[in-house]
């Protein structure tokens, strides 16, 4: 059933907005006045309101009342939002002096959440998921990657995977399962005897519940010469491969654009000579401030890496180590700040060229033939969402069609 929604003051549609490099407003292309009309969730034309519901063909119509920006659902392409326990003593502990890599060394760290998942049951984990995505539904996302990497053995990172699916089904947002079985090496293995574990005994399983895999790559988890034949192996397996690279030190930047990989995540330590190959690469460069404020770390060179043409996306990094605050609107007003990125690219990097790096094409714009996954702001301008950093919530939110958030205040 054909469905017009509006009329909205602005709708930031990004009908043709450039996948990669710098952008201005004039790039958003943004309409006044105007609504969409919809059937079964796809977007059949974004158009001035008054056009669209004097339409012969009218029908049904949802009328917006008071100001609204309406912009694509948000897409958080990097998370880490299935897991248990919390890790506030991580944080008190670094903020009194000891380092993220110091904690992981002595035990700690990731390790804990590893052994905190291992106790969870299914039942626990969903619920938790459950309650997380209603936060981010609330901040205004429609579609979520989700990584394993808190199991490290078979039962643990395929009960994780299996978290993530049964959960999409039970939600009406997306969740894209990632595979991080190379998250670290647990306790009691060599980590080249652990990656040929993975290989053999994890990954053909977890194959079947993701078609992505990640490793972190960095002295204290997996270096490049380790990492390397692992990840050609993963890719001969079938999977895309996303990678956590150059957060502390570089080299995984520079291994993700060789190994084709669909995303470089993090990006704090990366060199200009590789901040430049971004600009010549499909490998979606993958930023996430939330990791800089919970580690209280300088951010990756966004701006830098917009100017060498890179596409240029922003995450979350939910998890309950290194990026504990979750509010990726929150983290890109600031993050745009400090940066000083357009509101055009912070937008981006959040919707259609975030899809990009999970390689999804039928979301992030508000186009004809896209997805109606869109967020409603209650302002008259767009650039309140970013100047309001992260308090001014979308009161409006549509998932392939349905309304489903609809406040009144
Ligand atoms: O993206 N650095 C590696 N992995 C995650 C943190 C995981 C954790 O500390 O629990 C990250 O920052
Ligand atoms: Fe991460």
């Amino acid at each position: 059933m054909e469905q017009v929604i509006g009329p909205f003051t602005q709708i930031v549609t990004f009908k043709q907005t450039a996948l990669k490099g710098p952008l201005q407003a004039s790039d958003m292309g943004i309409v006044e006045d105007a609504g969409v009309r919809v059937d079964s969730g796809v977007i059949v034309e974004v158009g001035p309101f008054e056009r669209l519901v004097k339409n012969k063909a009218s029908p049904q119509v949802m009328e917006i009342s008071g100001s609204h920006v309406l912009m694509p659902g948000l897409v958080d392409c990097h998370t880490h939002m299935v897991w248990a326990g919390s890790r506030a003593a991580d944080f008190e502990r670094r903020n009194s002096g000891l380092s993220y890599q110091e904690i992981l060394a002595s035990g700690g760290g990731i390790l804990d959440t590893v052994k905190w998942v291992g106790q969870a049951t299914k039942g626990n984990l969903k619920e938790d998921l459950h309650q997380r995505i209603l936060r981010h539904q609330s901040d205004g996302v429609t579609t979520q990657e989700i990584k394993s990497g808190y199991g490290l053995d078979a039962e643990n990172e395929l009960k994780m995977l299996e978290v993530i699916h049964e959960v999409n089904r039970e939600v009406k947002v997306d969740l894209i399962p990632t595979f991080l079985g190379a998250h670290v090496c647990p306790k009691g293995y060599e980590r080249a005897d652990y990656l040929d574990y993975l290989l053999a005994e994890v990954a053909p399983k977890a194959k079947l519940l993701a078609d992505r895999a990640d490793a972190f790559i960095e002295a204290e988890a997996f270096p490049v010469h380790l990492a390397k034949p692992y990840l050609m192996a993963m890719k001969n397996l079938g999977f895309d491969l996303t990678l956590h690279a150059d957060q502390f030190s570089s080299g995984g930047a520079a291994l993700a654009i060789l190994m084709g990989a669909k995303s470089a995540d993090h990006l704090e330590a990366t060199t200009s000579k590789d901040i430049a190959l971004f600009g010549t690469s499909n490998t979606v460069a993958v930023v996430l401030p939330g990791a800089s404020l919970g580690l209280g770390m300088a951010f990756a060179p966004t701006r830098a890496l917009l100017n060498a043409g890179a596409c240029l996306a922003i995450a979350s990094d939910w998890n309950p180590g290194s990026a504990p605050n979750g509010d990726l609107l929150a983290q890109c007003g600031i993050l745009a700040a400090h940066q000083k990125l357009t509101t055009a690219e912070t937008f981006s990097g959040i919707t259609f060229r975030a899809a990009h790096a999970l390689g999804l094409t039928d979301r992030g714009r508000l186009a004809s033939q896209y997805l109606f996954d869109a967020i409603a702001f209650p302002t008259h301008d767009y650039r309140e969402i970013l100047y309001q950093q992260g308090t001014l919530k979308p009161d409006m939110l549509w998932k392939k069609g349905d309304l489903l958030i609809k406040s009144t205040n």
